[in-house]
């Protein structure tokens, strides 16, 4: 139990800063399964976990985005990811109705997750962004 509680409290300053709980509830619910068996799972540097907490609400779960009264682009084989630097400066400062996350996630943690989204849902770009190019668009 001891150990349990820095996991814990990691978490909750990740995800809550701002106000704006887009990771909090999500993986506070995951760990309510009662399984700390393999801490890795809550590490939110995880660009999986990250997609999920933070974007596949809007995005949804395959990245295929939706169509109607709000719009969301779909990002699965999104050919304007191939930029790295677009998605990145999105990513972290916003653009439109997309909010920025910049101010909720640190420069490892954009980085994860949006080498995750250029890699997977039919995406294959292999140049990996580091922490210094989000620190390096971030306004
Ligand atoms: C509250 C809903 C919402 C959330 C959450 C959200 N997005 Fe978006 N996203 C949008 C909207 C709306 C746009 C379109 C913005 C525009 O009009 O330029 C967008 C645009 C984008 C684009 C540009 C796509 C293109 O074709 O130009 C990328 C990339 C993107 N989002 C990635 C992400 C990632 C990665 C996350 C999670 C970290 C995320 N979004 C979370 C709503 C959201």
């Amino acid at each position: 139990m001891r150990n349990r509680l820095p996991i814990i409290r990691g978490l909750a300053a990740a995800c809550c800063v701002g106000g704006m709980l887009y990771g909090g509830p999500a993986l506070m619910a995951q760990s309510g399964d009662g399984t700390f068996s393999n801490p890795a799972r809550f590490v939110p540097k995880d660009g999986e976990r990250l997609y999920q907490s933070s974007c596949q609400a809007c995005h949804m779960p395959a990245g295929e985005g939706a169509a109607g009264a709000a719009a969301y682009p779909a990002l699965a084989k999104n050919r304007k990811l191939r930029t790295a630097r677009y998605i990145t400066s999105v990513v972290t400062n916003g653009q439109r109705a997309m909010p920025p996350f910049g101010p909720m996630l640190d420069d490892e943690q954009v980085a994860a997750v949006v080498n995750y989204v250029r890699s997977h849902f039919g995406n294959d770009y292999t140049d990996a962004v580091t922490a210094a190019e989000v620190k390096a668009v971030r306004r």
